[in-house]
């Protein structure tokens, strides 16, 4: 089994987590440096990572999301931040490109064209693709700690004003999503079922 079939197959959510484990600053950064090898709209990168590590603040976070115990539980609580305004940011983010000489000004202006053809003035797609590029992002996040030993907890289960006031998010940013991520602890459930292939697919 391939590395990444192996964390497909065997990731599952964890509730329970060693509330003795602590990640340290460096895994945080390679845990996000995966992370951040996601893929993205015109590579617009439109998502951002915030790692709540502290006791004070995973119990203001913990607070915000309903009181799920495992958001001050787990090592780490990951936000995944979700980015408006994805195509006003493109032309700094790609232009190391044009620099290096791996893109000419021709490609160069009509990436950005495109991209702001498609975004510019459209806030629900921008708002999409800030949903779209932070749920990629943060299943990146949640095969790559389970590459690293580490188990995951996704939630949707907060209130977003709440988390937005508490993160300091800028008007502009969208939390997507937290993921609890650390040790687990005894008592998590197996893995759970799933549908038939035949029913999710249609071959046409
Ligand atoms: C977007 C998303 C939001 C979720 N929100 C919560 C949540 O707020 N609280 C929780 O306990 N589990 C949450 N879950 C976990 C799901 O219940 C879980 O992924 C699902 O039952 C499938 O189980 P598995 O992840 O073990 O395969 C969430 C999962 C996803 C993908």
């Amino acid at each position: 089994m391939s590395g990444i079939t192996d964390a497909i197959k065997g990731r599952t959510s964890a509730n329970n987590f060693d509330t003795t484990h602590v990640m340290s600053d460096a895994e945080i950064h390679e845990l996000v440096a995966l992370t951040n090898e996601t893929p993205t709209s015109f590579n617009m990168q439109n998502y951002r990572v915030i790692a709540v590590k502290s006791p004070e603040k995973k119990a203001a976070l913990k607070a915000a999301a309903y009181n799920q115990p495992k958001v001050s539980e787990a090592a780490v609580t990951f936000a995944i931040i979700g980015k408006m305004k994805g195509n006003e940011a493109l032309p700094a983010l790609i232009k190391p490109m044009l620099d290096a000489g791996a893109l000419d000004q021709a490609a160069f202006d009509g990436w950005i064209g495109m991209c702001n053809g498609m975004y510019a003035g459209n806030q629900a797609f921008q708002r999409d693709e800030a949903i779209r590029s932070g749920s990629l992002a943060a299943m990146t996040l949640m095969y790559a700690a389970h590459d690293m030993g580490l188990v995951s907890g996704a939630m949707i289960g907060f209130d977003p004003a709440a988390v937005a006031k508490e993160l300091h998010l800028s008007e502009d940013e969208i939390p997507v999503m937290l993921i609890a991520v650390g040790k687990a602890a005894e008592g998590n459930w197996p893995r759970k079922v799933r549908r038939a292939v035949a029913d999710v697919v249609s071959v046409i």
